[in-house]
């Protein structure tokens, strides 16, 4: 399985030129990773931009959208202000969207109810969904561990089984986000919760389907410790932040997983 390393800018870079310059700085590494599928997730605004200059499959270089509606624009007349849809995504030559992330939790007030019926209609539309899950904090009794299986339940409860092979799964410990330099999660721990995160996922697509789901790991994913987790985490990836504004320390990151067997 190829190494799949996700840039999420969040709402950066502010101006049309400073995403261009990342953009193209990524590009020309991106492209000489052969087993690394670098998918960059830009705000709406810019997608367009790259849509064109990606739709080479050797590149090795994918485009993704922070956020897309639940509704097609036939359930309303498309009269949802301020939403995209799925087939506007598709138009721009996106393949992956990010679902669910803690940010959009915490500040929009997304449920699971809604990153549910979110994920139901990317998957449908055939979008590749980078579905994002994690704890707000570790307690000794376990309980995170609860609240990270109640996430999946709910994000995939009444998901047809045959859209599963569109699915990814980003485990991002809301702790261990934004940190800069300190606090991503050690190596040990995200094996041991990859493990167990395969395991909630056994119990609702079974074997053969769950085996092939990717795990990544967001949360302050640096130069400095990309190597250990993905050598060690049990994990096929990561979603990175604010690293992945900064081309040379993304680059180096994409370096990395193409050298770690
Ligand atoms: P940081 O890499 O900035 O911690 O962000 C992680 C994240 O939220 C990616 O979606």
């Amino acid at each position: 399985m190829k190494k799949l390393i996700i840039a999420n800018w969040k709402m950066n870079p502010q101006g049309l030129k400073e995403a261009r310059r990342i953009f193209s700085e990524i590009k020309k590494v991106a492209s000489r990773m052969p087993r690394v599928e670098t998918i960059i997730c830009p705000p709406c605004v810019y997608l367009s931009l790259f849509g064109d200059s990606i739709s080479k499959r050797r590149l090795n270089l994918r485009l993704g959208a922070q956020n897309v509606f639940w509704e097609n624009p036939s359930a309303g007349g498309g009269a949802y202000t301020g939403e995209i849809s799925a087939q506007m995504l598709k138009n721009l030559n996106v393949k992956y969207v990010i679902i669910g992330h803690s940010e959009r939790r915490k500040y929009l007030g997304e449920t699971d109810e809604m990153i549910n019926k979110k994920i139901k209609n990317a998957l449908n539309n055939n979008l590749k969904v980078i579905f994002c899950i994690g704890e707000q904090e570790r307690d000794i009794e376990g309980s995170y561990l609860y609240f990270i299986k109640n996430e999946i339940e709910a994000g995939l409860k009444n998901i047809p089984r045959k859209l599963f092979k569109n699915l990814i799964i980003a485990y991002e410990p809301i702790w261990a986000i934004n940190k800069k330099g300190k606090d991503a999660d050690k190596p040990e721990d995200v094996f041991q919760i990859s493990i167990y995160i395969r395991r909630v996922l056994l119990g609702i697509m079974g074997k053969e389907l769950s085996r092939s789901i990717p795990i990544l790991y967001g949360g302050s994913v640096e130069p400095e410790n990309a190597e250990n987790i993905l050598k060690e985490g049990g994990v096929q990836g990561f979603l990175v932040g604010h690293a992945s504004l900064v081309p040379r320390d993304f680059n180096k990151i994409l370096k990395i997983a193409q050298s770690v067997k």
